[in-house]
């Protein structure tokens, strides 16, 4: 197999790009597109969210400790690109894109009503990596839309239209491949 050394950047992906809520300590909502967000801890539950230190937003998660995922989906795309290059220091982001936002009952921190899927979190570690800092997050509590969990709380991707980003494009989640252990299940032999 041929390859060559490639440019040291992160090649990670596909990953997801999530409008990340924040309010600061005037009450006034902000969004901030982040892709570099991921699973952190099971329990508690935790998620990550890697936040350049010159986005608007960073001030605003560091002096709060508190910040929202919003899970967009194929309606809520075109916010995420557009809360991904306008920053909050210039633009009320909620009122030009017409979202909705409501107060986390746990965090004060406001979330995006027009998101399927919102997960409240406190920051509880943080780590200035270089250009990024790494904010930790406990979730403390989930806003799901009716009928996109399942009974057993799993994302129903029927009654969601996921997509994920493999940079700078954002792509349709589709076609199912498999499911977690088919490749030991008996069935699969
Ligand atoms: C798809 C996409 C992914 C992005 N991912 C991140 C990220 O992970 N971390 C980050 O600091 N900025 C990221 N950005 C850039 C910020 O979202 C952008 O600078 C934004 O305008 C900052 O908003 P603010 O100034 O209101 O904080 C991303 C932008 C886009 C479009």
């Amino acid at each position: 197999m041929s390859k060559t050394r490639a440019k040291l950047k992160n090649y990670l992906y596909p990953i997801p790009a999530v409008p990340v809520s924040c309010t600061d300590s005037d009450g006034r909502p902000n969004i901030i597109t982040v892709a570099w967000t991921g699973v952190a801890c099971g329990t508690p539950p935790m998620v990550s969210v890697a936040i350049n230190l010159m986005r608007y937003s960073h001030g605003i998660i560091k002096e709060t400790g508190t910040f929202c995922i919003n899970i967009p989906d194929n309606e809520t795309l075109y916010a995420t690109d557009y809360c991904g290059n306008v920053s909050g220091k210039d633009v009320d982001k909620f009122q030009e894109l017409g979202l909705t936002p409501v107060k986390g009952e746990e965090t004060g921190c406001h979330y995006i009503d027009e998101c399927p899927i919102n997960m409240e979190c406190q920051v509880r570690h943080s780590i200035v990596l270089g250009s990024h800092e790494l904010f930790i997050g406990e979730v403390v509590a989930v806003h799901a839309r009716d009928g996109v969990l399942t009974a057993e709380g799993r994302v129903n991707i029927d009654n969601l239209k996921l997509f994920a980003y493999v940079g700078p494009d954002y792509y349709a989640i589709g076609e199912k491949l498999g499911q977690y252990g088919y490749s030991v299940s008996r069935r699969s032999r």
